[in-house]
């Protein structure tokens, strides 16, 4: 019982982590044109809260595979400040949009999404529930893929 217990949190575990690899190496496609100095300039903001993210999912994740909840509650804390500010410079109108630039709304609506799986994430961080915090950071990722394929 206790084993398959563990067994399962240790295939999650695995799941998350290789998603975790695809989807950074997918993220970071486009660093070679940065290096060059080819792109971004008005929305170099957003794109440094971007990688900030980047930072602070790897940490959520690392967290949660070792079942610190007290980890993952600073790290999704991190975020909260994070996102803070894109929703700043989405409101100043400074995130340029790649893709779909005309679908704001429903970019806002990504956004709350996301918010609000964090905000479950966080909730199972608190009660320190180690397979809620798993299933939760899937969805967390999740919606970082699903905003992506529509707007990156
Ligand atoms: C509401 C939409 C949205 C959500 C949610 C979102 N992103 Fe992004 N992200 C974008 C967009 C749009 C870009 C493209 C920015 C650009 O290149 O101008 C981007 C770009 C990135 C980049 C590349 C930055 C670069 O150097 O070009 C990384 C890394 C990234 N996001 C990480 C994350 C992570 C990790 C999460 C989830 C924890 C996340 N994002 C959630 C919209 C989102």
């Amino acid at each position: 019982m206790i084993q398959s217990k563990i067994t399962r949190v240790f295939i999650l575990a695995m799941t998350l982590a290789f998603i975790l690899v695809a989807f950074s190496y997918a993220a970071h496609e486009n660093v070679p044109d940065m290096e060059h100095g080819e792109s971004v300039t008005a929305d170099i903001p957003f794109v440094g809260a971007m990688n900030n993210l980047d930072v602070s999912i790897k940490e959520i994740v690392s967290a949660v595979v070792v079942g610190d909840g007290t980890r993952v509650l600073v790290a999704v804390e991190a975020v909260y400040g994070i996102m803070d500010k894109v929703h700043a410079s989405v409101r100043a109108g400074s995130v340029k949009l790649k893709k779909n630039a005309g679908k704001t709304e429903e970019f806002t609506r990504m956004e709350k999404e996301f918010q609000g799986k964090l905000e479950k994430l966080a909730d199972a961080a608190k009660k320190n529930n180690w397979e809620m915090m798993v299933s939760q950071t899937k969805d967390v990722i999740g919606t970082c893929a699903r905003c992506h394929q529509q707007f990156k």
